[in-house]
Formats: C-alpha cells, sequence, structure tokens
C-alpha cells in the first residue's frame, strides 16, 4: 500500500479491526461463532455503507496470525462463515462492482476456504468501483517480514543496491502495493491496540475507537466515524 495524502472529508480507505463478538455472544449466553455470525451481518452493512459514502476501499481485519492459537471449534466455525460469507454475498460483490482481494498467509486456511476465496477473487478482479479486502491469517510483522525477505534476495542476487532500498521499494513488496494506506482506522469494543494489523500501511492514519461491539456495529455507527474523520486536521508532519 502507498501512502495517501487525503484532502477529502470523505476517508478514500478505512481499515476495521473487528473486535469484540465473544463478547457480544457471552452476554446473550450463546457460544461465540453466535457472535461471529451476526458479526458477519456488521460486515454487510459496513460495506453497504462504504458504497453510499463513497468509501473506495474497506479492508477489514477477519483472521489474524495470532488467532490460530483458538479452540480448533471455534476456528472451523469462522471458516465456515468465510465460506458462507463468500457464497451468499458474491452477488451483491459483483451488482456493486466490488473487487475481493485478500491479504495474509492464504496458504494457512483450510483448502475448501482458500479454494472459495480464490474463486470469488478471481470472478470480481476486473472491477474497481469499491475494494473489499479481508486480512486472513493476516500479520503486519509477518508481512513485514515477507517484504524484507523478498528484498534481501534481490540483493542476494545482485539485483539490488541496499542503498537503493528506500520506504517506496518496501512498500511495493507489501503485499497490495497498488492499495492506497487506509486514511481511518476503526477498532470496535473498547480496546485500543493494534493487534498486529497494517503496522506499515497504517503510519499516518486517524485513529477511531469506539465502546460499542462489532455485532452492533452498523451504518449509523459508520457514518458517525465518518462524522468525527472528517473532523480531524491531518498534518502530516506541517504545522498546524
Ligand atoms: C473478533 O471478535 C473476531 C475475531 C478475532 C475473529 P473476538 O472473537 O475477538 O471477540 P472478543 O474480543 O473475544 O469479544
Ligand atoms: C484482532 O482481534 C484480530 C481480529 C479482529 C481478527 P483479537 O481479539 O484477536 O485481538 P487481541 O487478542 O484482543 O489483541
Ligand atoms: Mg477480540
Amino acid at each position: 500500500m502507498t501512502a495517501s495524502a487525503a484532502t477529502s472529508d470523505i476517508p478514500r480507505h478505512v481499515a476495521i479491526i473487528m473486535d469484540g463478538n465473544g463478547r457480544w455472544a457471552r452476554k446473550r449466553g450463546q457460544p461465540r461463532i453466535f457472535g461471529h455470525r451476526a458479526g458477519a451481518e456488521s460486515l454487510r452493512a459496513v460495506l453497504r455503507a462504504c458504497r453510499d459514502h463513497g468509501v473506495t476501499y474497506l479492508t477489514v481485519y477477519a483472521f489474524s496470525t495470532e488467532n490460530w492459537v483458538r479452540p480448533q471449534d471455534e476456528v472451523r466455525g469462522l471458516m465456515t462463515l468465510l465460506r458462507t460469507f463468500l457464497k451468499k454475498d458474491e452477488h451483491e460483490l459483483h451488482e456493486n462492482q466490488v473487487r475481493l482481494r485478500a491479504i495474509g498467509r492464504i496458504d494457512d486456511l483450510p483448502q475448501s476456504a482458500r479454494a472459495e476465496l480464490t474463486r470469488v477473487m478471481e470472478a470480481t478482479r476486473h472491477y474497481d468501483k469499491g475494494h473489499l479486502i479481508l486480512a486472513l491469517s493476516y500479520g503486519g510483522r509477518t508481512e513485514i517480514t515477507d517484504a524484507v525477505r523478498a528484498i534481501a534476495r534481490n540483493v542476494q542476487a545482485g539485483d539490488l543496491e541496499p542503498d537503493q532500498i528506500d520506504e517506496a521499494l518496501i512498500a511495493r513488496h507489501l503485499y497490495l502495493p497498488d492499495v492506497p494506506d487506509p486514511d481511518l482506522m476503526i477498532r470496535t469494543s473498547g480496546e485500543q491496540r493494534l493487534s498486529n494489523f497494517l503496522l506499515w500501511e497504517l503510519s499516518y492514519a486517524e485513529l477511531y475507537f469506539t465502546d460499542t461491539l462489532w455485532p452492533d456495529f452498523r451504518e449509523a455507527h459508520f457514518a458517525e466515524a465518518l462524522t468525527d474523520y472528517s473532523r480531524r486536521c491531518r498534518r502530516f508532519g506541517a504545522p498546524s
């Protein structure tokens, strides 16, 4: 992803840490997967809200490299949910000409989820009205580590001098070099940390934290976050 100087009141790229599904379910005496299912509804709502507000890129943290430590049945449930989401919502991606993409160690996903993901990504690859980017088995440090390895190989092969390594070159080796950096990062559920999300790309993003749990986060909450963003003054190091 590349640095973007957003001049508009509407962020071009919003990144979301969709957190709080487990707590939402627990409050209702339900298993965690119940919360994840409700969370998928929020994702649908926010994707529509992006279209309505003119947000072009939406990146959502769906599963981190750290989330593999969760109980097997929860991980399995999440992978099934991913497949269901892709099947159920593919038509909406077509209707709105939204391209689906993914970042993360996609090869770590179970074959059935990976196959469905690859199929929908392929089927929507020619769209560019909107972009939905799913972070799956994603870790910011892993992304940077993979980039460093690729660059080191180029140096070793004699194709690159160490002095030629600059920020732009590093950014070109990240997962989606053509996607602008997020302008706004939203995290739900009251936690105020990055949890290894887009460490490089979020350098200059505006951060928005809300106590609302992800399954409760719908169009109105998203609109509120956009209003908050429109009041921010992004200086990128320039004087106020
Ligand atoms: C976010 O909700 C979804 C994933 C991490 C997959 P959580 O499952 O982390 O919900 P809490 O934080 O336990 O409430
Ligand atoms: C971050 O949430 C990952 C996703 C939302 C997919 P977590 O719930 O896993 O983060 P921590 O463990 O609270 O930092
Ligand atoms: Mg959580």
